[in-house]
């Protein structure tokens, strides 16, 4: 049996951090839990001068990526580097060296999982990407153990920090976007790109990996409705809070009956007694539906080094440990693999509440106009506001709807946008929740 089991890193930043520290700190204890010592022995960055924090033994640092990969004693390899390329040219040559990988690269994963399983099926390694998804909540064993038995109906996700903590800032101290932003990345939350974050390209790769595990089946990243929080002012956080609602960036997929499933990442509004609307700052909750388990909620620290660095350790523990037990384990072809493509629903033809802010010229006859328009395509109207007073300027008027289909809103918005007394696009976010 081997002695020890031999661990290289590529790429020492926010996780990368993280996930030494772990495995310094708690050596003791992870060599207790898997049963022999589990050690660092290289570590590939870009900058071999860079000030980290860390104390780094002589000679472990390297800024030649191969000397990890290529290493015969190195077990594991964990690629903390981010982006497409070199990360998956990196690990696809650690694959085929016969060495396990561990990632928290979901980016990656969420386009190119399909070519990286694979060759780690053929290779008879494993892939653990528990921290590409939540940050330090045990999502991905959840789906792939704990739930195993159950046929998983839906999932509802806060599954990206930074956009998280941006809409609770602005939500409860009434600051900026752009100063919110700011502080998240300087707290290492935030993607090296924070259009991936706040343009709900992040949690659209999150929910191409869970879509993979929950459904078994793979979903085109392009498939899946995307929009961010680029456009939510503070306006429309105001109004969700006088309607009893909270504002968040959801990851929604749902499999109906007849195998057709649903995903789409968007703002929305949450109502405030449901518990995902307590969610609040980096921290994420993923609710869970399985035909036999019923509700789930998983909750934690969704981004940053100690957490993301917690779920990669526990990927290296449960690799060294199989290591040990049984060397040339192959995978079964299930693992981590979608099964087949899944047909999604067009965003068209979901059926949801929705919230819309209108600004209108404050002029007899505007009201009628926007109903009119909104009778016409069977939308029907729950809820309305309007704020302020202003002859000859424009207000916000605000309508919350029963369910209506979204392509008659999208073909309702069109035409209202073309009003003269309309005075700027409007403003539509889907709303979850019963009917008002
Ligand atoms: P950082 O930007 O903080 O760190 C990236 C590290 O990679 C740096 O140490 C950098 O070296 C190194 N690096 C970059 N390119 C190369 C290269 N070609 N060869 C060798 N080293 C390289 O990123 P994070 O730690 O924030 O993110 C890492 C991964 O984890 C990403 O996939 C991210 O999406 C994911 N993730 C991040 C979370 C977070 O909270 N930050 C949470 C969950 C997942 P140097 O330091 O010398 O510049
Ligand atoms: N940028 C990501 C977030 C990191 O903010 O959630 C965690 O995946």
């Amino acid at each position: 049996m081997k002695q020890k089991i031999n661990v290289g890193i590529i790429g020492l930043g926010t996780v990368g951090t993280g996930a030494f520290r772990i495995l310094r700190e708690n050596a003791e204890l992870i060599r207790h839990r898997v049963g022999v010592p589990v050690e660092v022995s290289k570590i590939a960055v870009r900058d071999a001068g860079r000030d980290r924090g860390l104390a780094i033994p002589a000679g472990m640092l390297t800024t030649n990526p191969a000397q990890v990969i290529e290493d015969p004693n190195i077990d594991i390899v964990i690629e903390l580097i981010g982006g497409y390329e070199p990360a998956r040219e990196f690990i696809l040559s650690a694959i085929s060296r016969g060495k396990h990988v561990v990632t928290a690269n979901k980016a990656l994963l969420a386009v190119h999982g399909s070519e990286i399983y694979e060759a780690a099926r053929r290779a008879g390694v494993t892939i653990g990407y528990e921290a590409s998804v939540g940050g330090g909540i045990p999502v991905i064993k959840a789906l792939k153990e704990a739930l195993a038995a159950n046929r998983i109906l839906s999932i509802y996700g806060i599954i990206n920090g930074t956009s998280n903590y941006i809409l609770t800032k602005m939500t409860e101290e009434e600051r900026s976007f752009p100063d919110v932003l700011a502080e998240a990345q300087r707290a290492g939350y935030a993607e090296a790109d924070p259009t991936f974050d706040v343009g709900g390209i992040d949690t659209a790769h999150k929910l191409a990996i869970l879509v993979n595990l929950a459904f078994g089946a793979h979903v085109d990243l392009k498939d899946i409705y995307t929009e961010g929080i680029t456009s939510i002012s503070p306006l429309d956080i105001d109004f969700g809070k006088v309607l009893g609602y909270k504002l968040k960036l959801l990851a929604i997929a749902k499999m109906h009956e007849g195998g057709q499933a649903e995903a789409r990442v968007h703002p929305t509004m949450v109502p405030d007694d449901y518990p995902i609307a307590k969610v609040g700052g980096v921290y994420n909750a993923i609710q869970i539906v399985g035909n036999a388990c019923d509700d789930i909620m998983l909750y934690g620290r969704g981004a940053g080094s100690m957490p993301t660095g917690s779920a990669v350790v526990a990927d290296v523990m449960d690799i060294a440990r199989q290591i040990l037990i049984e060397p040339s384990r192959k995978l079964p072809a299930g693992d981590g693999m979608a099964q087949a493509a899944v047909k999604l629903q067009p965003m068209q033809s979901i059926v949801s509440l929705y919230y819309f802010r209108f600004m209108a010229l404050d002029q007899p006859g505007v009201l009628a106009q926007i109903s009119g328009i909104l009778g016409r395509h069977r939308i029907s109207i729950a809820q309305m506001i309007q704020r302020g007073r202003k002859q000859g300027g424009s207000v916000p008027l605000v309508i919350m709807t029963h369910k209506a289909l979204e392509r008659d809103i999208q073909t309702a918005l069109v035409e209202i946008k073309s009003l003269a007394c309309i005075t700027e696009d409007p403003i539509l976010i889907r709303v979850e929740g019963d009917e008002p």
